[in-house]
């Protein structure tokens, strides 16, 4: 009905928060005014609807995402996101609340628009029984290991919600940036954290066995499940339920030793499980290189402490072809998105003089 409203009007005009503000309230901050014309459904999420426009002040194509309001919370989406400022995150330029007839209040937000995510993508390539060009999935990757090392590393929230769905995708220059912060939250080591998180194919092992004392690293699995499924066209762990997704992954991984179970959940040591012997990655993988199955290999860990950080994702030869390109097209995608560029300030800013120098030159195009 309120969607419908909105519709038919022609033009909008919405007095809004700016996405950036430093006000500390909503009431410390100026509102300014946008408008914008009637507009079309792009997303159903299990939250909410997102719609796309084009602000006429500014001519930005915007996606406003709008979420009902529990008046009782703080609404974590935005707090995050309020937060956030990089470039393989989609900006949250402005947001405003509204009321409806019944006097349920919507929170809309209004972020940059992608034109389509990376879910919508790969199924672009499995319909036409082909595959997503090796490099492009290694151009996607890397970004997502730029973002998330932003996200842990600077920012210390963990997004808890890593799938295709979530990735945005510009395939004309092949941007990548993360959306839906919805479940995203900055963990602190002395509290624990809710386990029914993340979707069922993307869900690492130690959420599977109910921790939470879990870390950042449950991302850095679903961000290694999101690269097997680009490579495979279809999930790694395709699960039906979440105990069968447990089975998928001991199927190909093995089953966990001991150490790795403690290190999951110290609960499920005493329990027993069949033995499967572990498939090499290699024969899962059959035609891609020693760079790509070793990367994998490094995400797909279940001790999450073993599993590769972020930032040791990004240091992996696999991306190398990016650093050492000689392809003028290649180099002209990787110079356009500035992917060799950091920024001391948010990238390196928890690690030593020492280490940030060693890294930086290990990041540096050759
Ligand atoms: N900035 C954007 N530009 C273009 N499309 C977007 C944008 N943000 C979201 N969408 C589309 O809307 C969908 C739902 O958005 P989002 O994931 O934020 O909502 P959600 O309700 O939290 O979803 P869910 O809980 O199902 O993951 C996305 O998968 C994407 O297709
Ligand atoms: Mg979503």
């Amino acid at each position: 009905m309120e969607i419908q409203a909105i519709t038919n009007s022609s033009i909008v005009h919405k007095q809004v928060f700016e996405g950036h503000s430093h006000a500390k309230q909503d009431r410390e901050q100026d509102t300014i005014t946008i408008s914008y014309p009637a507009t079309e459904v792009v997303g159903h999420g299990s939250f909410g609807v997102v719609f796309t426009t084009q602000v006429r002040e500014t001519g930005d194509r915007v996606a406003i995402k709008k979420v009902l309001q529990d008046r009782r919370f703080k609404n974590r989406e935005l707090e995050v996101m309020k937060q956030l400022q990089h470039p393989q995150v989609v900006d949250l330029k402005y947001y405003f609340y509204e009321t409806d007839p019944q006097g349920e209040v919507y929170l809309n937000l209004i972020l940059e628009f992608m034109p389509q995510s990376l879910y919508q993508r790969l199924r672009h390539f499995v319909s036409q029984r082909s595959n997503m060009p090796r490099i492009e999935i290694k151009l996607y990757m890397y970004q997502l290991a730029k973002c998330l090392n932003y996200l842990h590393k600077h920012a210390a929230v963990c997004h808890r919600d890593i799938k295709p769905q979530n990735l945005l995708v510009d395939p004309e220059t092949y941007a990548l940036k993360l959306c839906d912060f919805g479940s995203a939250k900055q963990l602190k080591p002395s509290e624990p954290n809710v386990s029914y998180i993340c979707s069922r194919y993307y869900r690492a092992p130690e959420l599977i066995f109910g921790a939470t004392n879990y870390t950042v690293q449950i991302d850095i699995w679903s961000s290694g499940c999101v690269m097997a499924e680009l490579i495979l066209g279809q999930p790694m762990f395709p699960g039906e339920s979440g105990i069968d997704q447990l089975v998928e992954i001991i199927k190909i991984l093995g089953t966990p030793t001991k150490q790795e179970i403690c290190s999951m959940n110290p609960n499920y040591m005493e329990h027993k499980f069949p033995q499967i012997r572990p498939i090499p990655l290699a024969k899962v993988f059959k035609r891609e290189d020693q760079e790509t199955i070793q990367l994998l290999s490094d995400v797909l860990r279940y001790n999450p402490t073993e599993r590769f950080t972020a930032l040791q994702c990004l240091c992996s030869p696999y991306f190398d072809e990016l650093r050492s390109t000689t392809d003028p097209e290649l180099a002209s995608v990787v110079s356009n998105l500035r992917l060799m560029e950091f920024c001391d300030e948010y990238e390196f800013d928890t690690l030593t003089p020492e280490e940030a120098k060693v890294i930086k030159q290990r990041l540096q195009p050759s």
